[in-house]
């Protein structure tokens, strides 16, 4: 997979994916990315990339020309390998794991960092495939958001995580995880689980499995409605409920 990322803050970026998993992905070959300095692409004496606003208003706004041409131009670079072009942007569609695999599928992505008092309307309208936020909240730009897309995006990439993981992340649907412990089986009064330490891996999973419906339904119920679950587990869900009614 190819990632650009277009931005006037290409320093910002360094650090994600020079570090840890990420900079081995990129050491093994699993994936090309590339910051470019959106800045290039502007022209006059000061490369201006935005401008204010028409009609008035704070803030300024990142005007088409450089936007296009970057564009266009990194698009004919690639060739026929065309790149999925994603604005980061709080008005965009929520990020969620499901984006991510979607987009771990392709060959080629183009993120597109602003600012976030905006981007000339037109930008969004020809050149752009999807407009992606990662949550709620306003950043100063798409910059840590597209950290964010890039490092959800890759770990899906085939041969990122251990054989089996993935699998293992599926199987549990959209259920939180269940509690996990490690050496010492006991420390400071607090003891692991016994059945964690029983070696009976049915147990343990019939458990694991318990406790993430637990922590999911009093955490993030929201997500148990998308949730894959078989008639016990809901009658599981059913009994915790009544359990709360009753205490
Ligand atoms: N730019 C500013 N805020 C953002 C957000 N929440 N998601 C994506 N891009 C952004």
């Amino acid at each position: 997979m190819k990632i650009e990322i277009l931005t006037i803050f290409p320093g910002m970026l360094a650090g994600p994916f020079g570090e840890s998993m990420l900079k081995r992905a990129v050491e093994r070959g699993l994936v090309q990315i590339e910051r470019i300095d959106l800045r290039s692409f502007a022209r006059g004496r000061h490369r201006q990339v935005d401008d204010a606003p028409y009609g008035g208003g704070s803030g300024m706004v990142f005007k088409p020309e450089p936007l296009f041409e970057a564009v266009e131009t990194l698009q004919q670079r690639g060739g026929d390998m065309r790149a999925r072009v994603i604005l980061l942007t709080p008005q965009g569609r929520t990020f969620d794991q499901e984006m991510a695999l979607e987009l771990s599928r392709e060959k080629r992505l183009l993120l597109l960092c602003t600012r976030y008092e905006g981007v000339d309307e037109r930008v969004r309208e020809t050149l752009v495939d999807d407009e992606i936020s990662i949550g709620d909240y306003i950043l100063t730009g798409g910059e840590l958001a597209a950290a964010v897309v890039v490092d959800a995006v890759v770990r899906l990439l085939p041969g990122f995580l251990e054989e089996g993981s993935l699998l293992e992340e599926s199987h549990s649907g959209s259920l939180l995880e269940y509690p996990q412990y490690t050496r010492p089986p006991e420390f400071r009064g607090m003891a692991v689980p016994p059945v964690l330490l029983s070696g009976d891996h049915a147990r343990i999973a019939r458990w694991r499995r318990e406790q993430s419906l637990r922590r999911t339904w009093r955490r993030r119920p929201d997500l148990l409605r998308r949730a894959k679950l078989t008639p016990e587990e809901r009658l599981f869900l059913e009994k915790l409920a009544d359990e709360q009614r009753l205490s």
